[in-house]
């Protein structure tokens, strides 16, 4: 049998040996010839030419010129690990799934990431983390694929690909946060005013967290949760960190990706290494599924807006505990594959614009970042429930399916895998209304107030925040080179908050507008918070 793998530092990894690619005692070839020699290829006569039958040669080379795969379009830099979420029982009032029954417990495999930086890139930037979970549920896999920031910046995914492009290095000279790429983030945010909100969290200390571990994660969008009577609730989920949130300074962060550019990887191993097993917290904020899907004049299908947890408690429904380090990077944690369209009985998407448009994105980039469709063979994607599909051959089919009739119904197979009969418990197709409607490409009303929430987030700030905040914006914006687009993102800033703007006018050297349109006001009144708590889990 295989040895375990073992870690740099000699530790068990604690990974299944019997999925260890080598396990042989010689060196041999990838067809398991025995060779003596890898250290020097066949030539006529010691000083050759190389000879084109050293097939050992060739194999060694040509493997090697093929070991990369595309890094992914975003979320390229990333450290994961495996793990178990405790469900406490209380979600099973509202959900079905099996993962949220009473003291279930579910392996998981979480990997969080930075968005823009290539996979290479330090781990201190200025960015939204990704917090994606791979639930491996007794009923397929159920992956929750979130941020540390409960908002995005755009309402619609057909904009993603122009914020991203915005994000991204400049093209002419391909420099992560160059003063070019300055220019085109605040260029796009401040021509797409939905992106305030998003950006005010950027430019706050959610932007630099100390670690992984002292990280928050939100699925952003609202969900819809399904119980065995046909009701259904909304709900936004919240990962809260057992250590809490913290974060650094800008100049700590600096530091780091100078000394230590793997700094949060390296933190997320040594802990989990060290027996520090990092735990997370899952909760749901529960609203009713009515046809407006609207909660206290917040559009719920708005992803560049939160709930106030004031106004809908956070409700816990299990606990996550990280307690293993992959013990191979590459088979682990660059060959997941996150997909919000994993789904389980019980758990449903919603009509958010932003969400649907993801439904068709990760499958499709993974067709090309994994080679091919059968990417959920790859052990890392496995689900941990049986798997009776109609899905054949194709690139990298690893699998030897049985049986002469991969179709359903049918009569042929004598072992019949096609059950005729539909599977006890399954997925549940939400019947919702389709409002009755014309095709038109614009954005609901509802989704017009970009200003009053980025003011809330900032005046919900400490004065220490506040300047990290202020410092944060006038550094950023000081890296542009074209005036007008510090001019229009100031705009913005004083339709957010006019000190705010201020005090980053003064440190960019130029005039504060004057806000062009009302504050949003939002005041909690006691009501709403009775309204909140009409979903008690417990
Ligand atoms: C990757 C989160 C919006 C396309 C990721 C990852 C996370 C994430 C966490 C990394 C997954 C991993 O670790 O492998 C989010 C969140 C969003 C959002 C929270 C909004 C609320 C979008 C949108 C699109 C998109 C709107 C496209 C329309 C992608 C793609 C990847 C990705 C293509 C790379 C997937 C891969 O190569 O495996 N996203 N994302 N995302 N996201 Fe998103």
């Amino acid at each position: 049998a295989a040895p375990a793998p073992v870690s740099p530092t000699g530790r068990d990894t604690g990974a299944d040996p019997t999925l260890a690619a080598q396990g042989g005692e010689y060196l041999t070839t990838a067809h398991g010839s025995r060779r003596s020699d890898t250290d020097h290829s066949l030539k006529a006569g010691r000083r050759g030419p190389v000879l084109l039958q050293d097939h050992h040669f060739r194999e060694k080379i040509s493997h090697f010129d093929h070991e990369r795969i595309p890094e992914r379009v975003v979320h390229a830099r990333g450290a994961g690990a495996h793990g178990v979420f405790r469900s406490y029982g209380t979600a099973s009032r509202i959900s079905s799934a099996a993962v949220f029954g009473k003291d279930v417990e579910t392996p998981v495999f979480v990997r969080f990431s930075t968005v823009l930086g290539s996979r290479g890139s330090a781990d201190l930037a200025r960015d939204t983390r990704g917090f994606a979970t791979k639930f491996y549920t007794s009923e397929g896999t159920w992956d929750l694929v979130g941020n540390n920031i409960p908002v995005f910046f755009i309402q619609d995914a057909i904009k993603f690909p122009d914020v991203i492009h915005a994000g991204k290095p400049h093209p002419d000279r391909e420099i992560p946060q160059a003063q070019s790429a300055h220019d085109t983030f605040w260029d796009f945010v401040s021509l797409h005013t939905e992106a305030q909100h998003h950006t005010i969290w950027n430019m706050s200390d959610r932007a630099i967290p100390r670690s992984y571990r002292t990280m928050e994660g939100f699925g952003v969008h609202t969900f819809r949760l399904l119980d065995d009577e046909g009701g259904s609730v909304l709900v936004k989920f919240h990962w809260k960190p057992k250590l809490g949130v913290h974060s650094v300074l800008w100049e700590e962060a600096q530091i780091a990706n100078g000394m230590d550019p793997d700094v949060h990887r390296r933190d997320l191993a040594d802990a989990i290494e060290a027996g520090a097993h990092p735990e997370w917290e899952l909760g749901v904020q529960v609203f009713e599924d009515n046809e407006e899907q609207m909660f206290e004049g917040i559009d719920l299908l708005d992803p560049t807006k939160i709930v106030p947890e004031e106004l809908a408690p956070v409700q816990p429904v299990g606990l996550m505990t990280l307690d293993r380090n992959p013990s191979n990077y590459f088979a682990e944690t660059e060959q997941v594959a996150f997909n919000p369209n994993n789904l389980v009985r019980g758990i449903d998407v919603t009509n958010d614009p932003l969400l649907q448009g993801r439904l068709f994105s990760y499958l499709d980039t993974q067709l090309s970042r994994l080679g091919g469709p059968n990417w959920t063979q790859l052990p890392i994607n496995r689900p941990h429930a049986p798997v009776n599909d109609m899905l054949r051959d194709g690139m990298h089919q690893t699998a030897v399916h049985t049986g002469v009739a991969p179709y359903h119904p049918n009569t042929l197979d004598g072992n019949n895998p096609f059950p005729a009969e539909e599977p006890a418990r399954p997925f549940i197709d939400h019947p919702a209304p389709v409002a009755e409607s014309v095709k038109e490409r614009g954005a609901p009303a509802s989704f017009d107030d970009h200003y009053s929430q980025a003011r809330l987030f900032w005046l919900s700030m400490s004065d220490v925040e506040k300047e990290h905040i202020a410092q944060a914006y006038t550094f950023e914006l000081g890296k542009c080179w074209e005036q007008s687009v510090k001019e229009r993102q100031l705009q913005s800033l004083a339709n957010i908050d006019a000190k705010l703007c201020a005090v980053v006018a003064e440190g960019l050297g130029l005039p504060a507008p004057r806000p062009t349109v009302e504050h949003g006001r939002i005041e909690p009144s006691p009501a709403l918070s009775q309204i909140g708590g009409q979903w008690p889990l417990d």
